[in-house]
């Protein structure tokens, strides 16, 4: 081979590495989730709820389309590993409470997700039995009641 054409292959590589390089920077920055400076950050507990709030509303409006079951079924599963993660979690109105009265407020709060979570166990059998009234009487009564109740006992109440 030549010096010239084993430089020119060098170049070739060597222009081939920098690309690849180039697009892992690039798909590495465009997967960066958007982040707004300044604005408040979402609590771990906030983030679980929001995505519950979101399999919910999907859950509500496919119920009745027996085409759309196993994807209502896959939405049921990730409320009750949602509800199952934020059992644990401890709200801001818990940890703000003199440490005395803590432990008991979190075990309520921790019974009030276990009841979520149950709600969410009896929804899933109505979908797979293919009862959609049923399961809609679930979502509209139990649980949004448990979710309403949750939030007058446990969420913060916003100043002004
Ligand atoms: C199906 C049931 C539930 C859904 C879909 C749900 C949904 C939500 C959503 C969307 C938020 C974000 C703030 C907002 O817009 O209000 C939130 C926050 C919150 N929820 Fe729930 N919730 C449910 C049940 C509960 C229950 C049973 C409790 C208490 C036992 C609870 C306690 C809280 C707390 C403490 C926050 C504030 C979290 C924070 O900002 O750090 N939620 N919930």
């Amino acid at each position: 081979m030549t010096a010239g054409r084993s430089m020119w292959l060098r170049w070739v590589a060597c222009a081939g590495v920098l690309a690849i390089g180039a697009l892992a920077v690039l798909s590495t920055a465009q997967s960066q989730p958007a982040v707004t400076l300044g604005a408040p950050q979402a609590t771990e507990l906030e983030t679980l709820m929001n995505a519950m709030n979101g399999h919910l509303k999907f859950i509500a409006q496919n119920l009745s389309d027996p085409a759309m079951r196993p994807k209502v079924l896959e939405r049921v599963h990730d409320m009750q590993r949602l509800a199952w993660t934020a059992k644990t979690r401890t709200p801001a109105t818990v940890s703000g409470l003199p440490q005395a009265d803590q432990a008991a407020a979190q075990l309520e709060f921790r019974r009030r997700m276990n009841e979520v979570l149950i709600e969410c166990c009896r929804l899933e059998m109505h979908v797979i039995d293919g009862r959609a009234s049923e399961a809609w009487n679930v979502i509209k009564g139990p649980m949004l009641k448990l979710r309403e109740q949750g939030h007058d006992r446990f969420q913060e109440k916003d100043e002004g």
